[in-house]
């Protein structure tokens, strides 16, 4: 039997992680441990204590289905998505920025042709959009495959809302020639994240709230280019200094025009600039 105290024990756990043979697991568990226990001596947690993390992780598994991932959602108000988003995506003038994807993002969306409607019946104020793909040298990338899906006027994403028969306020568009891809819709809102669960429970408990400022999200999609997960936001947005997942970047927040190309509607044109892969 080998005698541990506190500091020394950290590097016997280490140690059994040392024939792990896959390289890059090897080094992820060495410094989860390393992390792990010194956030224990930092914290210092009583059994109790201990004990009632265990009980919140299990109710975020518990929670979780196909539909909903608490994990997610938790990384996310941690700002851990964030973070792996920065580490994967410096910031460059010459590209749009990306954001999270979130968990409403379905890899079959309806593929509709341009200028489609995609708020479905839908009610809200009415939106147009029009969208340019280019590479950083301002190059039109024509076909690029864009992915579009957003909040209604109450703030719900089509997969909240188990009575719809089909998918609203989501579609994929190719783009044309000249490299546009252009539809309608209704201008998003702001929507809290699913907060009914022990994600919710650990905002309230820290006295934050669970508030996105409304944005539209997108995928483009391009071969030869890295794909881009981003969103438009909206700009003047109660929520832009507070987004529950950390996800606004300044970049990112636009003005929707009060007129455009269509009579009645608010417009949103952006130009995408996509990463060489
Ligand atoms: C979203 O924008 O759809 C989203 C992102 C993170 C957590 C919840 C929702
Ligand atoms: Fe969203």
């Amino acid at each position: 039997m080998s005698e541990f105290d506190e500091l020394s024990f950290t590097d016997a756990v280490i140690d059994r992680f040392r024939a792990t043979p896959d390289p890059r697991l090897q080094e992820v568990m060495v410094s989860a441990v390393r992390h792990l226990h010194d956030f224990v001596r930092d914290v210092r947690p009583t059994f109790d204590e201990w004990m009632a993390a265990v009980r919140f992780l299990t109710r975020v598994g518990q929670i979780s289905d196909e539909t909903r991932q608490e994990f997610i959602l938790l990384s996310d108000v941690f700002g851990v998505s964030m973070l792996v988003d920065a580490i994967n995506h410096p910031r460059s003038d010459h590209v749009t920025d990306t954001t999270v994807l979130g968990p409403f993002y379905s890899e079959q969306p309806p593929e509709l042709p341009q200028d489609t409607d995609i708020s479905n019946g839908a009610v809200g104020e009415p939106l147009y959009v029009d969208v340019e793909i280019r590479g950083p040298d301002g190059k039109g990338l024509p076909n690029a495959l864009v992915d579009v899906w957003q909040s209604d006027s109450e703030g719900f994403y089509d997969v909240q809302r188990p009575e719809l028969a089909e998918p609203r306020l989501r579609a994929r568009f190719r783009g044309d020639q000249s490299a546009h891809v252009r539809f309608r819709s209704i201008m998003p809102t702001a929507y809290p994240i699913p907060h009914d669960g022990p994600v919710g429970e650990l905002l309230k408990l820290s006295g934050r709230h669970p508030w996105r400022p409304a944005h539209l999200h997108f995928l483009v999609a391009a071969p030869g280019y890295e794909t881009l997960v981003t969103h438009l936001f909206v700009r003047g947005d109660k929520y832009l200094e507070s987004d529950a997942v950390f996800g606004v970047k300044n970049s990112l927040i636009h003005s929707f025009a009060d007129a455009c190309d269509v009579k009645g509607a608010r417009c949103l044109k952006y130009t995408f600039k996509l990463k060489p892969a």
